[in-house]
């Protein structure tokens, strides 16, 4: 059994698909979700169905050895970054050599990088008239939004999108390709 862990800054709807896809399973699950702010939802939802929570702050993120030492207690074989907002720091990159993973709401390298996150990405797309939209999953590097594209799927704008049916369209697909990135590494 491969263990997943999580990082996750807001709703989490993400997480919690991951933990729905894998936890039945006997492949992998999701044993732990480190989180970055405390009023985010996923703390409840995870919680709920008994997934730890592992709650930290800026200075603790930046102090070596407390990341390193949170994350020993759980021996995770991936890491997933599930709508994670801070730049995940480049020691853990070097210690978890192409295991760390992130879902990315846009066709990268297109919108992504520093300030491309949430519906800053999908105005953006809108405001341009793009006829494609899509999600990627991806290996993390040190720095935003890049490394190797494990997945990457579009689909076509419709005239009559908005930004609320782009945002529901992208969340479908990224609850279709997170967990199949994943069983891809695994
Ligand atoms: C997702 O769109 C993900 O691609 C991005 O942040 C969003 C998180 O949504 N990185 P949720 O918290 O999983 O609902």
């Amino acid at each position: 059994m491969k263990n997943i862990v999580v990082f996750a800054s807001g709703n989490g709807s993400n997480a919690m698909n991951l933990a729905a896809h894998f936890n039945s399973g006997s492949k992998a699950r999701v044993v732990a979700v480190f989180c970055n702010n405390p009023e985010a939802g996923i703390i409840e939802k995870a919680s709920a169905v008994n997934i730890p929570v592992v709650l930290f702050n800026r200075a603790q993120m930046q102090e070596p050895g407390f990341l390193e030492t949170a994350l020993d207690t759980y021996s995770p074989d991936i890491i997933a970054l599930a709508g994670f907002l801070w730049l995940f720091p480049a020691r853990l990159v070097k210690q978890y050599p192409n295991r760390i993973v992130n879902i990315h709401p846009a066709l990268l390298p297109a919108y992504g990088g520093k300030g491309m996150f949430g519906d800053h990405v999908h105005k953006a797309v809108l405001h341009n008239k793009e006829t494609r939209h899509g999600v990627t999953v991806h290996l993390v590097n040190e720095h935003y939004d890049e490394g190797r594209i494990l997945l990457q799927e579009s689909f076509d704008i419709r005239p009559e999108d908005n930004l609320e049916s782009v945002k529901q369209r992208i969340h479908e697909l990224e609850y279709r390709l997170f967990p199949a990135a994943l069983e891809q590494l695994l």
